[in-house]
């Protein structure tokens, strides 16, 4: 039987539920990929205690995986794009397909690493990039391959979903729920890449690249995270029947393509609505297919481990004849991609929830409704909510049709003039999904 040997760089919380998979299910990894797979080297700087190490050839440089020659396909999961990019790019040169879990990487450099492997004749694959264990790659790029994608909308970070719903049904401080997320592996090295909506974006880079085959690129995607969202939206969002979830969308229309990232308000009764913890789902609409939902754990160890190894399999089927039955990262060939004009954020069409604190007295609501009608902005629903006794201001909430974000814009900057409004007008976006 073939013998195909994986070199693991990284052992934490991924690299430990790589090692640990493949050890525990080696038989029926072995059938599937029809051959045998082992793992000879493991690069790390310090073992890991949830792994079995005592038969294992352990580096303390994990340059020495990318160089060793026992090793066919490199498994990149130390993270970052710095010392990774050199890494890969070792691993490359030394004649190693490469499989990863790092968006970031990907998201950035990822046009590179394809040329310099498809000059080789090597694969980079990239499963675990994307929503954890959901094979929401595989499906884009092989299971849709008919179709010209329309949208695709997810929650793609599952710290930001875990912290949104424990905040959401259990009331519970955000900086507690983040430790939290810490503490089970499902947050970045630097949380505030999930807070802030950097990891999303990644990720909504990488799955708009492959479904509407335009280069990988960051520019023009907007990226705004959960860090200033106030418990009391997540509560007037419920009462209005809607959910606050962290979106990554990317939609195609003829002024171009829309790619965004933030806190949206999603009706309750639609099935992202119910999506909960530390669960990924990504809602894709295609022209042939319709619409269909991808869901499962979108961070943790083992989920996104059995990612990683499916990529390994795929590579060990087909390594020994590339190009034949190889499909290339992105779907087609780097010939084939297109640019397109990334749409601003200005001119992208949501609905709207906004808050602000008005002056509790006759007229009020009245001047708002008119800046709204003023700019061409019709009120889907309103709602008033008493603050404490002695206080004369009242939050007003109110949720819009859909518009273009800058006439939404005008609006605000005209109800923050008048004078009985105080501080600022918040305002999150708000979908249907099934109508995007
Ligand atoms: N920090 C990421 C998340 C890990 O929470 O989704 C998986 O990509």
């Amino acid at each position: 039987m073939r013998r195909v040997k994986v070199g693991i760089c990284g052992l934490g919380t991924v690299g430990a539920g790589v090692f640990n998979v493949i050890s525990r299910n080696i038989d029926a990894i072995n059938a599937r990929a029809n051959c045998q797979i082992s793992i000879s080297q493991v690069g790390c700087r310090r073992d890991n205690i949830d792994c079995d190490l005592s038969k294992s050839n352990v580096s303390r440089d994990i340059f020495d995986v990318a160089k060793n020659p026992d090793v066919d396909i490199v498994v990149e999961l130390i993270g970052g794009t710095t010392v990774a990019f050199d890494l890969v790019m070792t691993a490359l040169n030394n004649g190693k397909h490469v499989v990863t879990a790092n968006k970031a990487l990907i998201a950035e450099h990822g046009m590179t690493i394809f040329a310099e492997a498809a000059s080789r004749g090597l694969i980079v694959s990239f499963e675990a990039a994307v929503a954890g264990g959901i094979p929401i790659i595989k499906a884009l790029r092989e299971g849709l391959a008919a179709n010209q994608v329309n949208w695709l909308a997810g929650i793609i970070n599952g710290t930001t979903n875990f912290i949104l719903s424990q905040m959401d049904s259990k009331g519970r401080e955000f900086s507690d729920v983040l430790a939290e997320a810490q503490a089970k592996g499902y947050a970045e090295a630097d949380p505030t890449f999930d807070v802030e909506g950097i990891d999303a974006s990644h990720k909504l880079a990488i799955l708009a690249s492959i479904a509407f085959s335009t280069p990988l690129s960051l520019d023009g995607l907007f990226t705004d995270g959960i860090s200033k969202l106030e418990p009391q939206d997540v509560t007037y969002a419920r009462e209005l029947g809607y959910a606050i979830k962290h979106l990554g969308i990317a939609r195609r229309s003829e002024e171009g393509i829309e790619l965004r990232v933030h806190p949206t308000l999603v009706p309750e009764s639609s099935l992202i609505a119910g999506v909960n913890d530390v669960s990924n789902a990504i809602m894709v609409n295609a022209d042939a297919v319709g619409t269909t939902l991808y869901y499962g754990p979108g961070a943790g160890s083992e989920p996104t481990a059995s990612a990683v190894i499916a990529d390994v399999i795929d590579i060990a089927r087909v390594m020994d004849s590339y190009p034949d039955s190889w499909v290339p990262p992105l779907g087609c060939d780097a010939a084939q991609l297109k640019q397109h004009k990334i749409m601003d954020i200005e001119d992208v069409e949501t609905g709207f929830y906004i808050r602000f604190s008005a002056l509790d007295k006759p007229g009020v609501l009245s001047d708002v409704t008119k800046i709204m009608s003023d700019a061409g902005i019709s009120i889907e629903a309103i709602i008033q909510r008493e603050q404490p006794a002695g206080e004369h201001y009242v939050n007003v909430i109110i949720l819009t049709n859909v518009t273009k974000e800058k006439f939404l814009d005008e609006a605000v900057v005209h109800i923050e003039n008048l004078t009985t409004v105080r501080g600022n007008v918040n305002f999150i976006r708000l979908e249907y999904l099934d109508q995007i």
